[in-house]
């Protein structure tokens, strides 16, 4: 997935997005006082937490979107923040992480599970690794996106439309065990309440709809965005108090090493 972030439009939900964040960090057991790596840390945002909650750590960002680091730059205080420019697939540590976190990251990897496996391996005795990854694949919002791309209107590459880009709960617990982990796994789903004129679109203008309009030229971008918003204004109506619910299943997993 090539197509570039942008950093603001995706921080438009940053105390949702945050939130998840937290709850993954709050359950790892690991007390790092070496590296702690923040794998697709994005804009650093919820990276600058670990500082507070992890006061003896050093924290490496790692992202392959020059967009978002450079948003992520204005937080940087190395030693103890550093951001590194590179590709989670091939990215290896200098050093064995205390802790290796990925927030909202792995849907966007193809192979992930196997680079979860890799990295696992690098943990320093005692390490944690975390992740959340979006357990909403068979939501509205994704299927009604997947039934336009379908129609063959918008002549769009084979790549940005993902069906099952996670594993379910059950399929992490099992490769963290496998690896010798102590794992703790678990999902949530979280009834955002947005306001606003179209949020749900502009919710997904920060994350699945970016690749398909990058991938098309302006006139059929907009159309296509004209018919999705449509759809989902239809799925996710409004109250009359002007809100409107966002159901949104997570999946939170932690593997922990015996020291
Ligand atoms: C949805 S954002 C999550 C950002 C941050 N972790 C958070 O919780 O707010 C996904 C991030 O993963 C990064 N990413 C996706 N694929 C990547 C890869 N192969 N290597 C490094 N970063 C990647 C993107 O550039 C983006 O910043």
């Amino acid at each position: 997935m090539t197509a570039e972030w942008d950093p603001e439009r995706y921080l438009g939900f940053a105390e949702q997005r945050e939130r998840p964040f937290l709850e993954l960090v709050a359950r790892v057991p690991t007390d790092p006082a070496g590296l702690v790596v923040d794998l697709g840390c994005g804009p650093a945002t919820t990276t600058a937490k670990l500082l507070a909650r992890w006061p003896r750590a050093r924290v490496l960002g790692v992202d392959s979107s020059p967009a978002m680091l450079a948003r992520a730059a204005r937080l940087a205080h190395p030693p103890r923040l550093s951001l590194l420019l590179a590709d989670v697939t091939t990215w290896e540590p200098d050093e064995a992480p205390d802790v290796i976190l990925a927030n909202a990251v792995w849907q966007w990897v193809p192979g992930h599970a196997e680079v979860i496996e890799r990295l696992a391996g690098r943990l320093a005795p005692g390490g944690s690794i975390a992740f959340q990854v979006p357990g909403n694949f068979d939501a509205p919002s994704h299927v009604l996106l997947r039934t336009l791309v379908a129609d063959g209107r918008w002549a769009l590459p084979p790549g940005p439309v993902r069906e099952a880009p996670v594993l379910q709960p059950a399929g992490y617990l099992e490769r963290l065990a496998r690896l010798g982990l102590d794992a703790d796994v678990w999902e949530t789903t979280y009834l955002h309440v947005l306001r606003g004129e179209d949020p749900v679109l502009e919710w997904v203008r920060g994350t699945a709809l970016r690749p398909l309009l990058a991938a098309l030229d302006p006139d059929d971008a907009a159309s296509l965005e004209a018919a999705y918003g449509e759809a989902l204004r239809e799925a996710y109506p409004p109250d009359g108090d002007g809100r409107t619910i966002l159901p949104f299943r997570r999946i939170f997993a932690v593997g922990h090493r015996p020291a």
